[in-house]
């Protein structure tokens, strides 16, 4: 395939529910199948050699759902870290989590931190997982710990490296499934330059032509960063 590629694709997974309604199916249906588009859009992010792919698994407001979807969502993501954890480091990928860990049951959390360190020293792939994430909270947090150390000023750049993502490059990249065209509070401080992509299909529908579909669509782009193309 011979296009300009991103280096940071991030992605807001939409459209479980509605998959699994057209089906009949309970909405947990839907989120089983959305693992499987997940898990394609990983392997060919790097089969094709992109550096980092950053994907919303559960934001600050997926809180106001029903008790059994959160549960279901939690074992979902614990029962799939503890099964593919060890597949995906032969994949020699690199696991991190972004977003609050006050929230989370405890048994989650500790397999984060188990699965982050053993991953650390993989890097054909980051995939930064966003578990009890909100753009607006990242930002917060990240005032509250440049307060904390006492800061009283910050430049952009020194600003960046508080956020959850301080060590990625911003993504290059956003693609959003299921007709949705929001950013729902996810990297707003990073997504300042993202291209943006939006798509009808709902995320358990999208697996890999239609990943290749968004990436011919980025390759097309030109981009300018708020100054104007060299001739
Ligand atoms: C959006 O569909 C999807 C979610 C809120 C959860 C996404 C989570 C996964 C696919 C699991 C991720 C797990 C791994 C291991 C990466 P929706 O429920 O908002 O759908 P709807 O808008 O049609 O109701």
């Amino acid at each position: 395939m011979d296009l300009k590629l991103p280096s940071h694709v991030a992605i807001i997974m939409d459209g479980n529910g509605r998959w699994a309604r057209a089906r009949n199916l309970p909405r947990v249906a839907g989120h089983y199948e959305g693992v499987k588009s997940a898990e394609s859009v990983v392997r060919l992010s790097r089969e094709l050699g992109i550096k980092y792919l950053t994907l919303f698994a559960f934001s600050t407001e997926n809180w106001k759902r029903p008790r059994e979807e959160i549960n279901a969502l939690f074992e979902l993501l614990e029962g799939y870290l503890k099964e593919k954890k060890e597949e995906l480091y032969e994949l020699e990928v690199r696991l991190r989590f972004i977003g609050r860990r006050d929230r989370l049951p405890q048994s989650l959390v500790k397999l984060m931190e188990t699965i982050e360190a053993e991953s650390d020293k993989f890097n054909r792939l980051v995939l930064n997982l966003a578990v009890d994430y909100g753009g607006r909270d990242d930002i917060v947090r990240a005032v509250n710990k440049a307060l904390t150390e006492g800061k009283k000023k910050l430049k952009e750049e020194d600003f960046s490296a508080y956020l959850d993502l301080a060590s990625c490059p911003d993504p290059d990249l956003l693609i959003r499934t299921a007709g949705e065209r929001r950013i729902s509070n996810f990297l707003l401080w990073n997504l300042a330059y993202t291209e943006l992509y939006f798509t009808e299909t709902l995320w358990p529908d999208f697996r890999e032509e239609e990943f290749t579909n968004a990436l011919r669509d980025y390759s097309s782009r030109e981009r300018k960063f708020g100054g104007i193309l060299n001739e």
